[in-house]
C-alpha cells in the first residue's frame, strides 16, 4: 500500500488522514547523556524514519554487512510495504528544564534557553488517577499505519536504534482510529459506539490549522509549524457503560448514537442549537444537557479553542473479574498546551465522567517538518 512523504513543512502524522493503527512510544535519554548524543539520536532517527516510511528496511536490512552481526533490521516488515506508516517525533518538557530536584543547575542538553513559553507541564485535573509508568518522557514517537505490525516494527526498530542513548519507558498499541482527519474519510467509532470526530479539525480546513493547531510567530522558531501533542489514557468502565440505556448514553455525549447527529436535531454536520429548549412543566429542558459532552467541548463554550483529535481505541486485555482494560488513547494537536487545558477543565462537570478514568498523560513539543538532508528538530540546535 501507499506511503506517506516524510519531509515537508509540518510533521508527517498530524493531518494525515488517520490510519486504523497506533504504537505510539515514549522514550527517556540514559542519564549521563548529553546534548552529543541527543543530536546524534534524532539524525540516525531521521535516516532510519526516511526508510520506514518508504517501506524500506532499515540500515542493510536482513543481512547484515558480516553474517556475524545481527542484521540492521529486524525483519518481520519485510515484504508488507510502507502502509501508510507516519512517524511523528516530539520533545518532552525535561530535555529543556532538566530532571525536577536536581540540585546543581542541570542542562545535559544545552536547551534551556531554548524552552518555549507556552510548553508549561501540565497541570492535574478532576478525576485523574494517573500511573507514572504509563506517562510522559524525554521523547515521543507516534506511529501510524494500516497494518499494527508495520507500525511495531517501526518503534521496535527506533527502540533498537537508541539502545545507550535513550530506552523505551512505555508504549501503547491502538487498534481503531476514533478521529477523522480528511473529509475524505468517514467517521469511525469510539468503544462507547458513538462516532467520534465528527467535529474535528480537518486537514481541508487550512485556515483553522494556522489559526488552532500550528505554532505561529508566537513560537520559537524552531517550533513554527510545529504543534504541542497531548496524549491521554482514557480508560473506559465499559461493563457500566454498556448497562447504561440509550437515552442516558445519548443525553452524556449530547448526540444520537446511530446518526450521530446533535440531540438539538439534524444530522451529523449539522450545528448543535445549544440554546434549544423543550418544555417539561413550568420551565424549559435544554435538548441538550448543560453537562453533556459536546456541549461542554465546543469552542463556544472555551472562548473559540479548536483541537486537531487524533486518538485510537485500545484494550490491553482484561481482569479477573471480567472487565476489559479498554478505553481511549486520547491524542490532540493544538498550537499551545493551554487549549487542551481548557477544554479539560471545561470537561470537570462532564457527564462523562462518570464512566471513564484518564489513567495517562503526557505532553510534548512536536517540531516542524524535516527538509530533506536535514534531521528532526535540527534548528533548535542551530
Ligand atoms: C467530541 C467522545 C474525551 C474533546 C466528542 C464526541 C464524542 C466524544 C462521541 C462527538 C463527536 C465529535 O465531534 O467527535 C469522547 C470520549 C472521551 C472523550 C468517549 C473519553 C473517553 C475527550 C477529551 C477531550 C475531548 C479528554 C479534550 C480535553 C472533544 C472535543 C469535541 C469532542 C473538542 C468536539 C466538540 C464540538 O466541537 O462539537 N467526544 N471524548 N474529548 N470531544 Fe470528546
Amino acid at each position: 500500500s501507499g506511503s506517506v512523504p516524510f519531509h515537508g513543512a509540518h510533521q508527517a502524522g498530524i493531518v494525515t488522514p488517520a490510519q486504523d493503527r497506533l504504537h505510539f512510544a515514549a522514550f527517556d535519554m540514559v542519564s549521563g547523556s548529553g546534548r552529543e548524543e541527543l543530536i546524534a539520536l534524532l539524525r540516525d532517527w531521521t535516516s532510519a524514519a526516511e526508510r520506514l516510511v518508504r517501506g524500506q528496511e532499515v540500515g542493510t536490512g536482513i543481512e547484515p554487512s558480516n553474517a556475524l552481526l545481527p542484521p540492521d533490521d529486524t525483519g518481520e516488515a519485510t515484504g508488507l510495504g510502507a502502509g501508510h506508516l507516519t512517524l511523528t517525533f516530539g520533545l518532552g518538557r525535561r530535555l529543556f528544564t532538566g530532571r525536577e530536584g536536581a540540585s546543581d543547575p542541570d542542562d545535559p542538553f544545552g536547551l534551556r534557553s531554548r524552552l518555549p513559553r507556552a510548553f508549561e507541564p501540565l497541570p492535574s485535573f478532576a478525576f485523574d488517577l494517573l500511573d507514572a509508568t504509563q506517562s510522559g518522557g524525554d521523547l515521543c514517537v507516534q506511529a501510524c499505519a494500516d497494518d499494527p505490525q508495520i507500525a511495531v516494527h517501526a518503534i521496535r526498530n527506533l527502540a533498537r536504534i537508541a539502545v545507550g542513548r535513550a530506552h523505551l519507558s512505555w508504549s501503547q498499541l491502538g487498534f481503531g482510529r476514533t478521529a477523522s482527519t480528511s473529509r475524505r474519510q468517514d467517521t469511525p467509532r469510539n468503544l462507547f459506539g458513538f462516532k467520534d470526530g465528527t467535529a474535528n479539525v480537518m486537514a481541508e480546513d487550512t485556515a483553522s490549522l494556522e489559526q488552532h493547531i500550528w505554532a505561529g510567530a508566537e513560537a520559537p522558531e524552531w517550533m513554527r509549524g510545529g504543534s504541542y501533542l497531548v496524549a491521554r489514557k482514557i480508560q473506559m468502565t465499559i461493563e457500566s457503560w454498556d448497562r447504561a440505556s440509550l437515552d442516558e448514553q445519548e443525553r452524556i455525549i449530547g448526540r444520537t448514537k446511530r446518526e450521530g447527529g446533535p440531540l438539538s436535531g439534524g444530522a451529523e454536520f449539522d450545528q448543535p442549537d445549544f440554546e434549544a429548549a423543550v418544555p417539561a412543566g413550568d420551565t424549559e429542558e435544554p435538548m441538550i444537557d448543560v453537562a453533556a459532552h459536546v456541549r461542554l467541548a465546543h469552542p463556544d463554550h472555551n472562548g473559540g479553542a479548536r483541537m486537531l483529535r487524533r486518538g485510537y481505541n485500545y484494550v490491553d486485555g482484561s481482569n479477573g473479574l471480567g472487565q476489559l482494560g479498554a478505553g481511549l488513547f486520547f491524542i490532540s494537536f493544538q498550537r499551545d498546551p493551554e487549549t487542551f487545558v481548557r477544554v479539560q477543565r471545561s470537561l470537570k462537570p462532564d457527564l462523562l465522567n462518570e464512566y471513564i478514568r484518564h489513567i495517562g498523560s503526557g505532553l510534548w513539543a512536536i517540531p516542524a517538518g524535516v527538509q530533506p538532508g536535514g534531521f528532526i528538530a535540527q534548528a533548535l540546535f542551530e
